[in-house]
Order: structure tokens, then C-alpha cells, then sequence
């Protein structure tokens, strides 16, 4: 069985993943990590992110993959960089680099090679449409921006951040108009997606939703 799980910043796909996942007992691939990992890298080598050809160089030679013991890790070149990849810096620069062709294609070979032979949730912005077309679910989660901004800020806050609301929901629209425009794996509503608004939704209200439908 494949899950495929897409929709816009902040709008909870990754803990409604990870937890529909563990609930049905598959495999979790968070696929924004993979890209924030990249983003992180291009950061520390002080990369010029919007130059493609380095990007998809670099995209070529960094070893990005998941580990997993009591939660799951993200391992570049060998380093845990899982709570790297959510620094401030990272969000602002990472659908820059998630616009790159030639960078999304190696993302996508490297996410179809791990949903192979494994019942797999995965999330992310082009995962119904480029991932895994076959899925035999497509959900499209999505909130307010209201909402969004305030869950974001939330998660910050656990993490030692402080940033103005103002400020969040900008980064966040920013990144929406990024991940919506640009030539290759856009985040699209699509045909066969399922949408889910999670704007007035717990986490374990929006969770049995999902599985209700799994389950009917
Ligand atoms: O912050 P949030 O959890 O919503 O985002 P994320 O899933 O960690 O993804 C971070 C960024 O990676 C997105 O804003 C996209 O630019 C990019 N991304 C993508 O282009 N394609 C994917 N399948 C997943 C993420």
C-alpha cells in the first residue's frame, strides 16, 4: 500500500504522516527532509543555491539518507543534521533549492527507489503527482494560513525560536508561492486527491479522518 501525502507549509502533513504511519505500521519518508538536508549542506559549503548546476552537482555528491532507532534521523555525509535542517536559515532558503529540475529528479529517483517493495506514507508538495502516481491514496492536507502561521509559530517556540507571527506567515506565503509556481513538481490539487482542511481539526481528529477512509 502506498500513501501519498501533499499540501502547503505548516499545514501538519509531516506529524499526520508520521503518526498514519505508525498507527498502520509502514514506513514513514519525509521528503522535505531530504531537500532541507541538501538546503543545509549548500548552506554550510556557502553554495550559491540559485546556481543550478551546482546545486544539482552538489545534489549529486551528497549522501542523504534516514536512520532510524527510537525516532528516525537524517544522516548528510554521515552527520545527524535532524534538528539542523529546521533552523530558520533552512526554511527560508529551501524551495529555492527544491526548485532546481535537475536536483528534484535525483530527489525523485533516490524517494521511488525507498517506496519500493514497502507499504509507504510519504509526504511532501509533488508526491501524487511525481513520486508515487500509483498511490493508492492521494491526500491533500491543507489549513488556513491563520492556522498554519500559528501552528508554526508554536513549533518554533519548542524549538528555541522566537519570530513575529508577521513574520512567519510571510515566510510562509512565500514559500506556498514557490512551491505552487514553479516548472517541475509544483504542489497541485490533483484529479484523484483526497483534501483534507485541517484548519479546525486536532491532530487526532485529522488522523481518524484519514483512516477512516483508508478503512471504508
Ligand atoms: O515546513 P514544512 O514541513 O511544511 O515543509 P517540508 O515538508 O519540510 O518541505 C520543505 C520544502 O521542501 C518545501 O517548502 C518545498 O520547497 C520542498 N519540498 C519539495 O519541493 N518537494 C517535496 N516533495 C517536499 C518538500
Amino acid at each position: 500500500m502506498k500513501i501519498a501525502i501533499d499540501g502547503p507549509a505548516g499545514a501538519g502533513k509531516s506529524t499526520l504522516a508520521r503518526r498514519l504511519a505508525e498507527k498502520l505500521n509502514y514506513i514513514y519518508i519525509d521528503t522535505g527532509a531530504m531537500y532541507r538536508a541538501l538546503t543545509w549542506e549548500a548552506l554550510r559549503k556557502e553554495i550559491n543555491i540559485n546556481n543550478a548546476t551546482i546545486m544539482a552537482e552538489l545534489a549529486r555528491t551528497t549522501d542523504i539518507h534516514f536512520m532510524i532507532n527510537s525516532s528516525q534521523r537524517v544522516i548528510c555525509n554521515g552527520i545527524d543534521i535532524t534538528e539542523q535542517i529546521r533552523t530558520p536559515e533552512v526554511t527560508l532558503a529551501v524551495s529555492q533549492v527544491a526548485a532546481h529540475r535537475e536536483v528534484r529528479e535525483l530527489m525523485v529517483s533516490k524517494q521511488q527507489q525507498m517506496a519500493q517493495a514497502v507499504s509507504v506514507v510519504m509526504d511532501g508538495r509533488d508526491i501524487g503527482e511525481c513520486v508515487m502516481p500509483d498511490a493508492d491514496y492521494k491526500f491533500y492536507i491543507t489549513a488556513s494560513i491563520k492556522e498554519r502561521t500559528r501552528r508554526r509559530a508554536a513549533e518554533l517556540k519548542a524549538n528555541g525560536y522566537e519570530a513575529s507571527e508577521q513574520n512567519i506567515s510571510k515566510e510562509i506565503q512565500d514559500r506556498d508561492y514557490n512551491d505552487t509556481h514553479r516548472t517541475t513538481g509544483a504542489l497541485k490539487v490533483l484529479k484523484d486527491s483526497i483534501i483534507i482542511d485541517t484548519s479546525n481539526l486536532t491532530i487526532d481528529e485529522a488522523l481518524n479522518t484519514l483512516l477512516e477512509i483508508i478503512e471504508r
